[in-house]
């Protein structure tokens, strides 16, 4: 029955191996190791995790898996309904409540992911008046939320990646039949580890707010930021001190859990609660996620929080400095090796698999053409001893 359909796939599956954007096998992590490394599936030893976006390692911390706990014991597994056909929890609302504070901002909103928040957020905002600018490396959420928006092509502009003139010139060619203009950028930029100029973005803004009618507003997904960098853990806006109208965050990658979230006036938040469909048709995270990331945006906020903050700082300077391959500058514990040639990262990344390192090989059209890397991210539970010997491994290699 299914014959035809899966011929007709299999080419396809054929053709992405052909243009090598075909996926390795996934690997199975299938337990924790000593001294925050890992063990995987039909590999001997244990592993240092460079690759892994729980960069404070707060998704072991015993505070927020005694949270997690606490709330599967009192409120059961699943939410068992979505927001509004009472699937809101008590840790849900007080979640909210914490980012917003954590952030300074008045409201807050969770989705069951930052995906998820900007698919509808992109959606929700999208009127046939609203022109979009976009930085040409933004997270394949932001693109693919405005395809899903019906954004068409005469109603989006993409900048070059972090390139203030281009995006001024993109601005300055917006008809004026459009209200308003939404520029959308990542803060940090995952494949890269560089951050976008958000200050200079946000002054652009003002400066050409006043041409169009509903004015020019700046969306920053600081999906990598929040919790990893920055002044108090508060990612790309606190560390280019910028105020941007809309945030948004994933509580999966430094809160250390799952789920995603966006900030905003308390008009926008409720906005989004009534018209964001991936806010209403679907089911938020549990009560266990939303009551762990309490806990760790609640840890943020106390001195253990700011010590694995210091102390990933440490480790990310330590790393920089003995670093002997090219890399692109950065504030983040993302640090890119620039090979500049895909078969030269994967053969880096399959090295330091051997040497019991795990870390991501980025090529085109992941990064642009002649920006192939390795990627390796650095997380507070790194010893300096682990750094010194990523180190050695690394500027040891020869092609
Ligand atoms: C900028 C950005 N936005 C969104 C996401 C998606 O986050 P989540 O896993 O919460 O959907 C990522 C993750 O890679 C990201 O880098």
């Amino acid at each position: 029955m299914y014959d035809a359909l899966d011929r007709n796939l299999q080419h396809e599956l054929l053709r992405l191996k052909r243009q090598g954007l075909y996926k390795v096998p996934e690997r199975v992590i299938r337990g924790r190791a000593p001294d925050n490394r890992v063990y995987l599936e039909g590999f001997e030893g244990a592993f240092i995790r460079a690759n892994s976006n729980d960069y404070l390692q707060l998704s072991q911390h015993p505070k927020l898996i005694a949270a997690a706990e606490q709330a599967t014991a009192t409120y059961g597994l699943g939410p068992g309904a979505v927001r509004f056909i009472d699937g809101t929890f008590s840790p849900h609302a007080a979640l909210e409540k914490a980012l917003a504070k954590f952030m300074n901002y008045p409201a807050a909103c969770i989705f069951n992911s930052a995906y998820a928040a900007n698919l509808s957020l992109i959606s929700a905002l999208q009127t046939p008046d609203t022109f979009w600018i976009s930085d040409a490396l933004n997270h394949n959420s932001l693109i693919r939320g405005l395809r899903m928006a019906g954004v068409q092509k005469d109603q989006k502009a993409i900048y070059l990646h972090g390139d203030l003139q281009d995006l001024e010139a993109k601005i300055l060619n917006v008809s004026q039949k459009f209200k308003r203009i939404c520029i959308l950028t990542d803060g940090v930029f995952s494949m890269r580890g560089d951050v976008a100029p958000l200050a200079s973005i946000q002054i652009l803004a003002e400066h050409y707010s006043s041409q169009f009618e509903e004015g020019i507003c700046v969306v920053v997904d600081d999906s990598h930021g929040i919790g990893a960098y920055g002044p108090l853990g508060q990612g790309t806006l606190a560390y280019t001190h910028t105020r941007s109208a809309i945030v948004v965050g994933t509580l999966g990658k430094a809160l250390g859990v799952n789920g995603g979230f966006v900030l905003g006036s308390p008009t926008l938040i409720e906005f989004l609660k009534q018209k964001g469909d991936t806010y209403i048709y679907t089911n938020p995270i549990s009560p266990a996620e939303a009551a762990a990331a309490l806990a760790a945006v609640e840890l943020l906020g106390q001195a253990a929080g700011q010590q694995s903050l210091l102390q990933l700082e440490h480790r990310r300077l330590q790393f920089r400095k003995g670093l002997s391959l090219e890399s692109i500058p950065g504030p983040h514990p993302i640090v890119p090796i620039l090979t500049r040639a895909s078969k030269k990262s994967i053969r880096l990344v399959e090295y330091l698999f051997r040497q019991g390192i795990l870390a991501t090989a980025l090529s085109f059209p992941v990064v642009p053409k002649n920006e192939s890397c390795v990627r390796i991210q650095l997380h507070a539970g790194m010893s300096e001893a682990d750094i010194a010997y990523m180190l050695e491994q690394i500027n040891q290699f020869k092609n």
